[in-house]
C-alpha cells in the first residue's frame, strides 16, 4: 500500500488532480479512490512544515481513535501512513475501508422513528466523550454524515483526521496544518484572532454538537427533516437537562458555519492562484464549488 501511495504522490498534481477519484471533499482532507486500492478510502492531509510534524500529528490521530474507541465510539479501521518526499515536506493519508449506509443516506431514506435513534445513539457517543473527566478531553464531530450505520444501534465513525483533543483547555491539534493553506497575511490574521481553537472550541459542547448536526441536514439537501430533528435532539437535549433548540438557532448557527468554511476555502482559493503565478508547488486538493 505504501508503494501504490508513494507512485501516486511522486505523479499527483493536487492542484489538477486526474489519476485519482476524488470520493468526497471534506473541509480539510480530500478522500480519494486510488487505482490499486479498490475498495478503500485514502484521505490526504498535507501541510506539514516538516517530517516532525507530520509524525506528530500521526501520533495524535492514532492515540485519538484510541480513546474513542475506549470510550465507547467505533471507528472505522484507520491506518496511517506517513510519506516522505524527496525535496518536499511530508504528506499522511489516512486509509480505511470503504463502508456504506452512511448518515446522510440514512438521512433521506429512514423513518421518523430510525431517524430519532441514530441521533440519540449518536449523542449518547457525544455525551458518553463530554462526561470523562479524565485526560485528554477528547470531542467528536457527529454530523450524521460522519457515520457509518449498517448496524444501526452501534455506527461507526468516520471523520477522525481532525483530532478534537485537548490537554490542560488548548487543542494538540496543531493549527498551522490548516493555516498552511492560506496566504500569509491572512495566516497571521487568523492565528492573532484563534479562529482555528476557536471553531474547534464547539466540539466540546454537547448542545453545539446538537445544534451542528441538524445544521448539516441543510448541507445535505434534508431540510424537510429538520422539524424531526429537532425534535429528536430535543428529547435528547432535555433528558440531559440542557436546553432546548430552535430552528432559528439552527439556520443561523448554519448559516454562520457555511460563511466560515467559505471564507476558508475562498483565501486557500487565493493562495493556489498566488502560487500558480508564482510557479511554486501547490501542495492541496481543493473543492470547486460547494454547495452550502
Ligand atoms: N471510510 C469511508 N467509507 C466511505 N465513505 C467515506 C469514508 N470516509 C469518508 N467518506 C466520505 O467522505 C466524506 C468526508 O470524509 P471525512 O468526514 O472523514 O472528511 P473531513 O475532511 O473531515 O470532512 P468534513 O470536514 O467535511 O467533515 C464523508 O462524509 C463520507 O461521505
Ligand atoms: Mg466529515
Amino acid at each position: 500500500m505504501r508503494q501504490i501511495l508513494e507512485r501516486l504522490e511522486a505523479d499527483l498534481d493536487p492542484a489538477d488532480p486526474h489519476d485519482v477519484t476524488v470520493l468526497a471533499y471534506g473541509e480539510i482532507s480530500a478522500a480519494l479512490l486510488v487505482p490499486g486500492l479498490e475498495g478503500r478510502v485514502c484521505k490526504r492531509m498535507s501541510g506539514f512544515a516538516d517530517h516532525a510534524m507530520a509524525a506528530q500529528y500521526c501520533e495524535l490521530v492514532t492515540d485519538y481513535v484510541a480513546v474513542l474507541r475506549d470510550n465507547g465510539v467505533r471507528v472505522v479501521d484507520t491506518e496511517v501512513v506517513l510519506l516522505d518526499r524527496p525535496s518536499r515536506p511530508p504528506v499522511v493519508y489516512l486509509v480505511q475501508p470503504l463502508v456504506g449506509d452512511l448518515g446522510n443516506q440514512i438521512l433521506h431514506t429512514a423513518s421518523d422513528a430510525e431517524l430519532t435513534g441514530s441521533i440519540h445513539t449518536v449523542l449518547d457517543r457525544v455525551w458518553e466523550l463530554h462526561q470523562r473527566t479524565a485526560s485528554p478531553e477528547v470531542a467528536i464531530d457527529a454530523q450524521l454524515s460522519n457515520w457509518s450505520f449498517t448496524d444501526p444501534d452501534d455506527p461507526v465513525l468516520l471523520d477522525v483526521g481532525t483530532p478534537f483533543v485537548r490537554v490542560a483547555g488548548r487543542h494538540v491539534f496543531d493549527q498551522e496544518i490548516l493555516l498552511s493553506a492560506v496566504p500569509p497575511g491572512i495566516r497571521a490574521y487568523y492565528r492573532r484572532k484563534g479562529t482555528a481553537s476557536e471553531y474547534m472550541d464547539d466540539y466540546f459542547e454537547p448542545r453545539l454538537v446538537a445544534v451542528d448536526m441538524l445544521g448539516n441536514f441543510i448541507k445535505e439537501g434534508a431540510v424537510p427533516r429538520l422539524p424531526e430533528g429537532i425534535v429528536a435532539a430535543n428529547d435528547w437535549l432535555s433528558a440531559h437537562d440542557l436546553a432546548p433548540i430552535e430552528r432559528a438557532q439552527v439556520d443561523d448557527y448554519y448559516k454562520e458555519d457555511a460563511a466560515t468554511l467559505e471564507l476558508f476555502l475562498r483565501v486557500r482559493r487565493l493562495d493556489r492562484a498566488a502560487k500558480r503565478i508564482l510557479r511554486r508547488d501547490y501542495d492541496f486538493i481543493l473543492p470547486g464549488r460547494v454547495k452550502r
